[in-house]
């Protein structure tokens, strides 16, 4: 958690590419140890589409018979879903492996399998690594895992890391197997076709390559059938959504597909995540506007302040761009909550490039910042180009600038809050005290308050009373 802004609480709300999640180990409930059927237990790193990636699996394990454990100890077969975003990510999974490891001893027949975006980006090396590990599965091999459990259980180490440049899973239902029943990720692209210098994931995951229309609203369709009230439409860069149906030509870009999603229930919240300023259009701007389901909240990860990094980069915009995006955002959908994602200690970035960072978030204001040190990443072009050259002390120092402006600006937002009322989805018991709940407004902010007769699901007009630099806290109009 060191490189997350420090005011994300137990109750903040966690994002599409929220790593603060890759060290909570989450594992997926289910039935345990009912019937003689295997019984796996899966571990998720990184970002969301990393844990929508899990209940893909999950689905197709449940359709090979196997059964979920949130127990690793009396698992057959024991999962790590993989993250290779900053090297912590990777050593997090290292020292996880190690504890498994010790298991293994103890229990030979034990199937370990390590998937996503560290098995795509280590391949056949993991087997010479790490001696436990049976099977290595990249994220578009995952219809082909039970085939490498049974050839594993024959005492056999096999890898999948083909990438697909058709594969999304789309006929694929996941198993919302961790789910608070109310809000569910619905991913809609795979892959990124950019390639910012600092980043591993066009390696890990492959071309950019868009879900089908229907594959995607019949999923959402489903998920409001089973009382599901908030779903969030997932891809690296979601504006570059694009998908041609064959059968009638009909092309639908992003703004479109919002649009279709939004208009399947006007009670169905919908969210996307993660868009790219280069990409991110007006058309979807004044998509969210017309729909007042869509969200008034966009994640727009800045990056940098600095043109002169932003190109180093490779983002494809520069500051003046970036901030032109930020003022379209505030002029279509007024009220609209923005957070952003910030690097900082990029190869030869000066105190003035630091200084423009510092500054840039002045301006904009955000609501929240994902706040990330610099970690290079082999293979990538900034590894082969660029030297590392800014010392982790500078690193750590400017991160911590960063943060502590991040929470003065969130301090000053939230308190303007207070007096306002919102619309709240009631998500789920609140983590502090079991008389509370806690939801999201359309910002995305997350706000506590007390349960009367409420019930996970219902939407409340919730007056906010007072706030720290994370949560609102308020009550029942
Ligand atoms: N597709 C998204 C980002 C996905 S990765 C986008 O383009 O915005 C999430 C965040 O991790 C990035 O926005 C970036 O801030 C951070 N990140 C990516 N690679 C990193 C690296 N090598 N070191 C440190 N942070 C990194
Ligand atoms: Fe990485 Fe850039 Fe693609 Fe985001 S847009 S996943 S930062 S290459
Ligand atoms: Fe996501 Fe980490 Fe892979 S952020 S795409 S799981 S490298």
């Amino acid at each position: 958690m060191a490189e997350i802004y420090p005011t994300l609480e137990s109750e903040m709300l966690t994002k599409p590419h929220d790593e603060s999640r890759q060290g909570e180990a989450l594992s997926l409930p289910g039935d345990t140890d009912k019937t003689s059927a295997k019984k796996y237990y899966i571990e998720t790193y990184g970002c969301q589409m990393n844990f929508n990636d899990s209940e893909v699996v999950a689905a197709i394990l449940a359709e090979a018979g196997f059964t979920n454990t949130t127990d690793h100890t009396i698992a057959d077969l024991i999962l790590i879903n993989t993250c290779s975003i900053r090297e912590n990510a990777e050593q997090r999974v290292r020292l996880r492996l190690s504890q498994f490891n010790v298991l293994k001893r103890q229990k030979p027949e034990l199937v370990v399998g390590v998937l996503g975006c560290m098995a795509e980006r280590l391949k056949t090396k993991f087997l010479e690594e790490e001696h436990l590990v049976d099977i290595v599965v990249g994220p578009d091999a995952y219809r082909d895992i039970s085939k490498l459990i049974t050839s594993a259980e024959d005492g056999n180490r096999n890898v999948n890391v083909l990438l697909s440049r058709e594969e999304t899973y789309a006929d694929i239902n996941p198993v919302r197997l961790n789910s608070n029943g109310v809000s569910a990720f619905i991913s809609i692209t795979r892959g990124c076709d950019n390639m910012c210098s600092f980043c591993v994931v066009p390696f890990t995951r492959g071309r950019e390559r868009s879900r089908p229309v229907e594959s995607i609203l019949n999923e959402a369709r489903d998920l409001i059938n089973r009382g599901y009230k908030e779903v969030t439409l997932l891809g690296q860069n979601v504006d570059s959504y694009k998908y041609t149906d064959e059968a009638t030509g009909e092309h639908t870009n992003f703004a479109q597909l919002l649009a279709k999603t939004a208009e399947l229930d006007t009670t169905l919240r919908v969210r996307f995540s993660t868009s790219h300023p280069k990409d991110m259009t007006d058309e979807v701007l004044y998509t969210i506007a017309k729909h007042p389901n869509i969200c008034r909240y966009v994640h727009l990860p800045m990056q940098s302040g600095s043109s002169r990094i932003l190109r180093l980069m490779n983002r494809t915009y520069d500051r003046e761009w970036y901030l032109n995006r930020i003022n379209a955002i505030k002029t279509i959908i007024p009220g609209c909550g923005i957070s952003t994602d910030i690097m900082t200690g990029f190869c030869t970035e000066t105190e003035e490039d630091h200084e423009q960072t510092l500054s840039i978030m002045d301006e904009v204001v955000y609501d929240y910042s994902y706040t990330f040190a610099y970690s290079e990443r082999p293979g990538t072009l900034a590894e082969r180009k660029y030297e590392d050259d800014i010392d982790e002390a500078t690193k750590s120092r400017r991160l911590a600038e960063i943060v502590s402006k991040q929470r003065a600006i969130s301090t000053i937002s939230n308190k303007l809050d207070i007096g306002k009322t919102f619309e709240v989805l009631v998500e789920g018991e609140s983590k502090k005290s079991k008389d509370f709940y806690c939801g999201r407004n359309t910002q995305n902010k997350m706000i506590v308050f007390p349960k009367h007769n409420l019930k996970k699901g219902d939407y409340v007009n919730i007056i906010v009373t007072g706030c720290t630099s994370a949560t609102l806290l308020g009550d029942v109009v």
